[in-house]
């Protein structure tokens, strides 16, 4: 009894403790001991935030386990804190430092301060001198949709599931910028079902201990937490074998691709304290190829199939775009970048996709990286920042009819492309998505060669497929099957 009393007091400190807020901190529910609010957040966090914005306004203060964040549920703050460097840290999380092979992590994505302004300005820069944004990918894009075209004709009026079907395509053709040739032995099948599996398997039990390192290094199995570090091993191995070929056959100042660029970078940095230098280069090298992958394959290749599914279900949109279409590009050409321009419907449908997708609901955790102020509140130093861009996206006040898919809603009456305050489907600001033109070249190749020679239906025995994503840190399309027909035959 004295034991039971005992307990009953510990718990109910510490729940009392964890209640704790800062002066002028935002409101926000109650949360329990230990667990903080991530049971409350359920299965769709970015929902959730929208549901507590009407109690508590557009920022709203919470715990992820140990961790204390705060969500922002309105564009207009959205834009204001993604441009200011006192939000643009990243949270300390020990996943992050394990797939870097390092105490702290290393690359772009989940970096702050030096290292990862380095790393992003550098990455940024090779891209663009490879000819990332400029029309030399377009050959590169080409290559990958001829191929794909001729394999999926082969499924011409069959119900098929698009499932990870653009993956491999996708993550090509980053191979090729980034390994400088086109891959051709089959291996960036490991690479795309890596990176799919660490992306399903970070989620449940996984994501909860990600914000609890005692409790996956308590439960390795159990939490998952073993499973995703069983994964990175042969991405390791498969990405360093390609770097020690291009060390052996590196020739300096005869850059081929962004490796030699990065090798090169290596060699001439003398600062021991530079995130490029020796050994901390090479690991940044290794972790910032896996950022570039990770962030570029899977949701290019995600918004791509989330596009067919709309269209699929949406004839009549599906027809307009292919009228515009015919009417610009013809069908004796494959479509390029130089017809965007004159195609406001194609890019209104394309908008209105990633709009109505949200594919990264609550882009990537950032964090305060000193003390802030923020609309009266006072947010400390190393506080998570969940940014919800899902909410600017569905802003019943802004777009009126969020939930309905209306392309339209991207023209004005002469028929030009709006551009909408809230969209942030690249973030904004300092954390800017550094593959933006990339992707957005990408997916307009993408689906303006399908539905050139490719018409898509659902599949007859289940005309309505469900629009419900499936959640993980990217919002992937649920299991559905869809059907191409060819066109013009
Ligand atoms: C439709 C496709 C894509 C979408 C929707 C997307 C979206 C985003 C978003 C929302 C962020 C986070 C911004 C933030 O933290 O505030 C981001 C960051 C990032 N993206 Fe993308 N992205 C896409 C494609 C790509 C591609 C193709 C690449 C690679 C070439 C890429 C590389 C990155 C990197 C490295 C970051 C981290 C930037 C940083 O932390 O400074 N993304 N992306």
């Amino acid at each position: 009894m004295y034991y039971f009393v005992l307990a009953i007091i510990f718990i109910i400190t510490l729940y009392l403790y964890s209640q704790k807020r800062p002066k002028n901190y935002p409101p926000g529910p109650y949360g329990l001991p230990v667990l903080g609010h991530l049971l409350q957040l359920g299965s769709s966090p970015h929902k959730t935030f929208i549901n507590w914005k009407e109690k508590y306004g557009p920022i709203v203060a919470v715990d992820f386990g140990s961790y204390p964040a705060i969500g922002i549920s309105d564009y207009r703050i959205l834009r204001e804190v993604l441009a200011d460097p006192g939000f643009s840290g990243r949270p300390n999380l020990n996943v992050f430092q394990h797939r870097s092979r390092d105490i702290i992590p290393r690359g772009i994505l989940f970096t702050e301060g030096r290292q990862w302004t380095e790393q992003r300005k550098f990455a940024i820069k090779q891209l663009k001198d490879l000819g990332y944004a400029r029309a030399s990918v377009e050959t590169t894009i080409h290559a990958e949709i001829n191929d794909f075209l001729i394999k999926i004709r082969e499924d011409c009026d069959n119900p098929i599931s698009l499932g990870t079907k653009f993956h491999a395509p996708l993550l090509s053709i980053l191979w090729s910028l980034i390994v400088g040739e086109r891959e051709s032995n089959g291996e960036i099948a490991m690479l795309f079902k890596v990176c799919t599996e660490i992306i399903e398997k970070n989620n449940g039990l996984a994501s909860i201990c990600m914000f609890m390192p005692w409790c996956a290094k308590m439960f390795p199995k159990l939490s998952g937490f073993e499973d995703v570090n069983k994964q990175l091993g042969p991405l390791w191995g498969f990405l360093s074998n390609y770097i020690e070929e291009h060390e052996r056959t590196f020739i300096p100042n005869q850059i081929r691709d962004f490796l030699d660029a990065y090798i090169q970078e290596i060699q001439n940095t003398k600062d021991p304290t530079s995130s490029f230098y020796k050994d901390v280069g090479s690991r940044s090298m290794l972790t910032t190829l896996l950022d570039l992958f990770f962030a570029g394959g899977e949701t290019t290749a995600n918004t791509i199939h989330w596009i067919c599914l709309y269209l699929a279900v949406h004839p009549h949109v599906q027809k307009k775009l292919q009228d515009e279409i015919d009417n610009v590009v013809g069908n004796s050409r494959m479509p390029s970048l130089s017809d965007e321009l004159n195609m406001p419907y194609t890019q209104a449908v394309i908008q209105e996709s990633m709009r109505f997708t949200s594919l990264t609901p609550v882009a990537i955790f950032h964090s305060t990286t000193q003390n802030v102020n923020l609309r009266g509140y006072k947010i400390p130093q190393n506080t998570m920042v969940l940014m919800n861009l899902y909410s600017a996206h569905h802003d019943k006040e802004y777009w009126g009819d969020p939930e309905v898919f209306r392309p339209d809603r991207f023209l004005d009456d002469e028929g030009k492309v709006i551009k909408h305050e809230p969209m942030l489907t690249f973030g904004a600001g300092k954390r800017v998505c550094i593959g933006e033109t990339l992707a957005r070249n990408e997916i307009f190749l993408w689906i303006t060669s399908l539905f050139q020679n490719l018409s898509i239906l659902p599949d007859p025995a289940n005309p309505n497929p469900s629009l419900e994503p499936i959640v993980t840190w990217i919002l992937m399309p649920p299991h559905h099957r869809l059907m191409f027909t060819q066109r013009n035959s």
